[in-house]
């Protein structure tokens, strides 16, 4: 990764974890840029803020554990007042594709029962049109050549993820194809059509769910707030 990059990663990080005040609970994203905002996030818990973490991976949660941040299963909380996390692309509409680390299906879970969801990025991931990215989809394994026809059928370009020459396998035991789309036209339109395919569990577009986008742009940090 380039240094600039990793230096805007860290810099949103740790920026974001100032908007955590005393008693929330918080959504801990997944991925290289929610890793410095749990690291400082730690630090504050280590000086007396008392927060409840939810995680939205096995390894944010061992990561926050091993920090000091106490982490519950996301079913002992009725609602969660802010999510921290990263993303692959952003757009100005605040749609976002998230997923390139495997999480999407559990980052989703937490986003969608989060008051407040901040997205934080370097640079590289603000565009103008989502899909450059390719867009992760989580399918269950039975059947999953079968689902991926469908989506070849469909023109989306699906690409199995895979690990050391095996299915990539989620922390819910599911894989992963990556849909090579070039551009996405009409993200509610894809998300629908994706969504209702036999076998697919969860798509990485998330559509009304980012309420602030923290960005490092031009050696600052910026916040957008969604109309
Ligand atoms: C993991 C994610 C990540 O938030 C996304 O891939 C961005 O990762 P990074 O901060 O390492 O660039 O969605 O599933």
């Amino acid at each position: 990764m380039h240094e600039q990059q990793t230096a805007e990663k860290r810099r949103v990080g740790e920026k974001a974890a100032e908007l955590v005040e005393d008693g929330m609970i918080v959504g801990l994203g997944t991925g290289s840029t929610a890793y410095w905002f749990i690291k400082k996030l730690a630090e504050r818990v280590a000086g007396g803020l008392r927060i409840t973490g939810v995680a939205t991976s096995v390894r944010t949660a061992e990561l926050a554990e091993s920090l000091g941040i106490r982490v519950v299963d996301v079913n002992e909380v009725g609602e969660v007042d802010l999510t921290v996390d990263g993303a692959d692309e952003i757009d100005d509409h605040f749609n976002a594709i998230k997923g390139g680390g495997g999480a999407l299906l559990r980052e989703k879970i937490v986003a969608s029962i989060s008051r407040r969801m901040v997205v934080i990025v370097d640079s590289t991931k603000r565009v103008e049109r989502l899909g450059r990215f390719p867009l992760p989809v989580e399918m269950v394994p039975f059947g999953y050549k079968h689902t991926l026809r469908k989506l070849e059928q469909a023109g989306c370009a699906p690409r199995l993820r895979e690990k050391d020459g095996a299915p990539f396998v989620t922390d819910g035991g599911h894989y992963i194809v990556d849909l090579h789309l070039g551009r996405i036209d009409d993200p509610e339109r894809l998300a629908g059509s994706i969504g209702n395919m036999p076998g697919v569990v969860e798509h990485g577009l998330f559509i009304g769910l980012v309420t602030d986008v923290l960005i490092a742009e031009d050696g600052e940090v910026r916040m957008m707030k969604r109309a």
